[in-house]
């Protein structure tokens, strides 16, 4: 649960909390990167981009049915922005959300996005009490699919040609978990 100065959850190395103007910066260097945005959607990400960006998330309550609502993943030690996470609440059913993730290139490599997720499962599951996690993945993105695989999460299905990405139809993957699996998973 979010307390007061805007923290989700702790873990041994980092915090997901929500967004400040501080983090402009950072999330611009990261966002603007090729290689972070080679599966993504976004493309040519301006300062002025990731300002409006942060600001946005600022105002914006979590878990609002058909709205993405951005979490900062920060080291705990210095509060220094390192990625991120994202949830959507689908407006249809709002006891799913889909799940997206980010991680600056300097951080990758050190288990910071597995661990960051594994306790945004817990609260997804635990204080938000939703009923199933998505996910969609570009086919190719190998360490996406890793990440998601070693959360335990379900490979559902294979999507042809689902996503319209640089100018090009993707295939993509969804994966899936429920509450009752990751339930089982942690006891
Ligand atoms: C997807 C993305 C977040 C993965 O980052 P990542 O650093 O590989 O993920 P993690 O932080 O969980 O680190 C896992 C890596 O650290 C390694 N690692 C180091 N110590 C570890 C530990 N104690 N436990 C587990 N893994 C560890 C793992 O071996 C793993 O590397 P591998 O996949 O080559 O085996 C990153 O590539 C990214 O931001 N990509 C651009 C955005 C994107 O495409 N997002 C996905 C949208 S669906």
């Amino acid at each position: 649960m979010e307390n007061s100065s805007g923290v989700y959850a702790v873990t041994d190395r980092l915090v997901i909390r929500q967004f400040g103007l501080h983090d402009v910066q950072s999330f611009y260097q990261y966002r603007a990167n090729p290689d972070v945005s080679r599966f993504q959607s976004w493309e040519d990400y301006t300062y002025e981009d990731a300002e409006a960006f942060v600001q946005k998330q600022m105002m914006q309550s979590h878990d609002q049915p058909g709205t993405w609502f951005q979490y900062a993943i920060a080291l705990a030690e210095s509060n220094q922005i390192i990625g991120d996470c994202a949830i959507h609440t689908l407006g249809a059913e709002p006891r799913i959300v889909e799940l997206g993730f980010t991680l600056a290139p300097e951080y990758q490599g050190k288990a910071y996005m597995h661990e960051a997720l594994y306790s945004v499962l817990d609260y997804v599951f635990g204080s938000l009490n939703k009923h199933k996690m998505i996910a969609f993945t570009d086919v190719r993105n190998e360490k996406s699919i890793r990440v998601l695989e070693r959360l335990g999460m379900r490979r559902e299905g294979h999507l042809l040609q689902n996503y319209m990405s640089k100018g090009k139809w993707v295939d993509e993957y969804q994966y899936a978990m429920l509450q009752s699996e990751w339930l089982t998973k942690r006891h």
